[in-house]
């Protein structure tokens, strides 16, 4: 048995003549914050799709709790308990907010062919248990008062955080957010820390964080990976990376 959730060995990542990954190695533990963070291009996004089974590695390791992952569908990772969000917004637009939380459990748990058609009691105690739980999301999420929406229709701070709601319903080990920040003003970007904080203390889940704006990193993350050009630079705790050379040079220049 591994003592991480996740550990990322030597991943590399090739498209065509750029090699958008170059040599990753990470490892996240139980209930941490970890940070990914580095300039635009950096390959952030692609490590990402490289865990969650969007891309299978050119090279390296994938694991979770010692178990490989690496080059599994995505669907056989998020079955594993890893899920995600986009940097851009994905959700049903058109359909309601509430049925947006139904739809991502109808994905996770199969009932038996053809219950729903006959309505049997079993299925409809199955439908009553989504929609309870649902709600608690909503609850949760802050969004209750607009269960009846339609997602698209969202303020899009809300869209942000339905997004996280969606994978939550999963009950997942590992969520991984890709800049959940971007376009949130302010207060919402502090209801966000308080958010991520408050989705590891009481509800167990370890995150996984791109994010470009600094002051939520630094203030929510335990420990960050600096990328440039697809090669890490620099690993460690928000003090030690916000002191590094490399970093400062990455981010400011060699001015
Ligand atoms: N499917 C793909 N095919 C070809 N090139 C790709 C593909 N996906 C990403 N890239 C390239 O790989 C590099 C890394 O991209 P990536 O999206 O991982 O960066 P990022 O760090 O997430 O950047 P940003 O902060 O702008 O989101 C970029 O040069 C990008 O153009
Ligand atoms: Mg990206």
């Amino acid at each position: 048995m591994s003592a991480s959730l996740l550990t990322v060995s030597d991943l590399s990542m090739r498209f065509g003549g750029l090699l958008a990954v170059d040599g990753i190695a990470f490892d996240v533990a139980p209930q941490e914050v970890f940070a990914i963070i580095g300039p635009n291009g950096a390959g952030k996004t692609t490590v990402f799709n490289c865990i969650s089974g969007f891309y299978k590695p050119t090279t390296g390791a994938i694991a979770l709790e010692g178990r490989s992952i690496a080059g599994h569908s995505s669907h056989h990772v998020a079955n594993h308990g890893v899920v995600r969000t986009f940097q851009n917004v994905r959700l049903f637009k058109s359909m309601t907010v509430l049925e947006n939380l139904l739809v991502a459990q109808h994905r996770q748990h199969h009932a038996p062919p053809l219950s729903g058609l006959f309505n049997t009691r079993s299925y409809r105690r199955s439908e009553e248990r989504k929609i309870h739980e649902a709600l608690r999301w909503l609850d949760i999420m802050g969004l209750r008062a607009y269960a009846n929406r339609e997602a698209g229709n969202l303020a899009y701070g809300h869209q942000r955080r339905l997004e996280i709601a969606r994978c939550m319903i999963t009950g997942p080990r590992l969520l991984m957010l890709d800049e959940p920040a971007a376009g949130l003003n302010p207060q919402e970007k502090k209801d966000l820390q308080q958010l991520i904080d408050q989705l590891r203390r009481d509800h167990g889940v370890t995150v996984l964080l791109i994010e470009h704006d600094m002051g939520l990193v630094m203030g929510v993350s335990e420990r960050i990976l600096v990328m440039e050009y697809g090669r890490p630079i620099a690993l460690g705790t928000p003090e030690a990376v916000r002191n590094d050379e490399r970093v400062i040079k990455a981010y400011l220049g060699e001015a």
